[in-house]
């Protein structure tokens, strides 16, 4: 199917830009929201979406992931995880420069984008990732949402963890800088000292709350110093929300993963090494400290950190594992069930997962159902619960943190630009995505 021919989507509810939901009808056409209306009359040419029951929300832009291509593809690749974004109502993405090569020069970039343009099935943008000595690269490469630092917690070029490194990052430029604030020089001091542990809760204790606060201290002290826009990656501890609450500059935004939500220190004893990540999940205090901070707006928006590592990967045994969890299958559901258990509401879950990201990168036409907005779309079903069955995971790493949780809000159909990517259990693997364009 091509996006020249339009689609009908008939009574659903349909989010509106002003939190209020419309049942009736909405009719794409050329790869936008061309109508919505309570009534509309099929035409010829529609593809008609029976939606009686279903919601209709913009689709899902997911602000933080990796999915490995080029250099790591036995973990994931482009293809497999996007994917996994469409089953997941995922429309559109933003990669993690932690492939190899790394993607942090122009000619790395343009290889992804091209390897995208070939096998994304959703959209698609990339941060370029700071090392010691690229500043030239990173403030001139396009396009990109941004500038990633790992200010801990990675190996090689891509740690920039000294002060006097990532200072010069944020001296130079007006780039959004997005951080992964852990203290690395703590982090290793901790390593030496907890060597011995092969519980993989001590992963928690390790790189604990204190190596969390620290690095993001200092980025917000070095993006107040030179008023740079920053923003905070999966926060992890109430000790930083508390912090940001009354520390955080109008130009800085945070996101937190649903993993950081939900998940918690007592998950370690269920799912063992799958539970391990970066930063760490934490207590169940903490769970209840951001999940406030997210109601009150200190936090912004959710990210998933889709970070897949193979079942094999994960059973050498802590500390020779690997951190991270795959996210984009679930992150809806996961979130609309806490919508629905009255934890928060949809329209705030629809807000934290698609229009604040927009708005925050400067993702023109996305984020809202409105005429002449980009058709990237989700219906989904919240009259239904299912648990989530390591079978049916789409993602190459073949599970996920989330098996056997009874969840709702799943899609049944998701469109990206115009087109059914997902349809009642079914990825159409023809579709594919755009580069995402970002506003200065
Ligand atoms: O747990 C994590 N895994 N956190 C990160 O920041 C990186 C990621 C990965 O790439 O595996």
């Amino acid at each position: 199917m091509s996006n020249q021919s339009s689609i009908l989507i008939q009574n659903a509810q349909i989010l509106l830009p002003n939190g209020e939901f419309l049942l009736g009808d909405l009719r794409t056409q050329k790869g936008l929201i061309m109508e919505i209306s309570s009534k509309l009359e099929p035409n010829e040419q529609d593809t008609i979406i029976a939606a009686t029951g279903l919601i209709l929300l913009p689709g899902v832009i997911d602000p933080q992931v990796h999915f490995r291509e080029p250099g790591l593809e036995y973990k994931e690749d482009l293809f497999t995880a996007s994917c996994a974004c469409a089953k997941g109502g995922v429309t559109s993405f933003l990669e993690m420069p932690n492939t190899n090569p790394l993607t942090i020069n122009q000619s790395a970039l343009d290889h992804k984008l091209k390897l995208a343009s070939e096998k994304c099935l959703v959209n698609y943008g990339f941060f370029i990732g700071a090392t010691a000595n690229n500043l030239e690269d990173i403030l001139t490469v396009n396009p990109t949402c941004g500038i990633k630092i790992f200010m801990g917690s990675a190996h090689g070029d891509l740690l920039v963890s000294k002060e006097e490194e990532i200072e010069t990052i944020f001296a130079k430029g007006s780039r959004l800088i997005a951080v992964h604030a852990e203290d690395q020089a703590r982090i290793l001091e901790r390593k030496k000292q907890f060597a011995t542990e092969t519980d993989p809760a001590i992963h928690s204790v390790i790189q604990d709350e204190t190596a969390a606060l620290n690095a993001t201290k200092l980025a917000l002290k070095l993006s107040q110093k030179y008023q740079r826009r920053l923003h905070i990656l999966h926060l992890s501890t109430g000790i930083e929300a508390e912090y940001l609450r009354t520390n955080k500059p109008s130009w800085v935004t945070v996101e937190v993963t649903p993993q950081h939500l939900v998940l918690n220190t007592e998950s370690y004893a269920k799912i063992g090494t799958l539970a391990q990540m970066n930063p760490p999940l934490r207590s169940p205090q903490n769970n209840e400290i951001l999940w406030k901070a997210l109601l009150d707006g200190v936090i912004d928006f959710i990210a998933t950190d889709h970070a897949p590592h193979t079942l094999e990967e994960k059973a050498k045994g802590y500390p020779n594992t690997p951190s991270g969890m795959p996210g984009v299958e679930t992150s809806l559901p996961v979130m609309l069930t806490q919508a629905k258990q009255g934890r928060c509401t949809i329209v705030q879950v629809s807000n934290w997962m698609s229009t604040a990201v927009a708005k925050a990168y400067k993702i023109p036409n996305k984020g809202k159902i409105e005429i002449g907005f980009d058709a990237d779309l989700v219906l989904v079903d919240l009259n239904n619960y299912r648990p989530v069955l390591r079978e049916e995971i789409l993602s190459k790493c073949g599970w996920s943190p989330f098996e056997g949780w009874d969840l709702t809000g799943y899609p049944i159909y998701t469109i990206v630009g115009g087109e059914i990517v997902y349809a009642q259990g079914k990825v159409n693997t023809n579709v594919r995505g755009k580069a995402l364009n970002f506003g200065e």
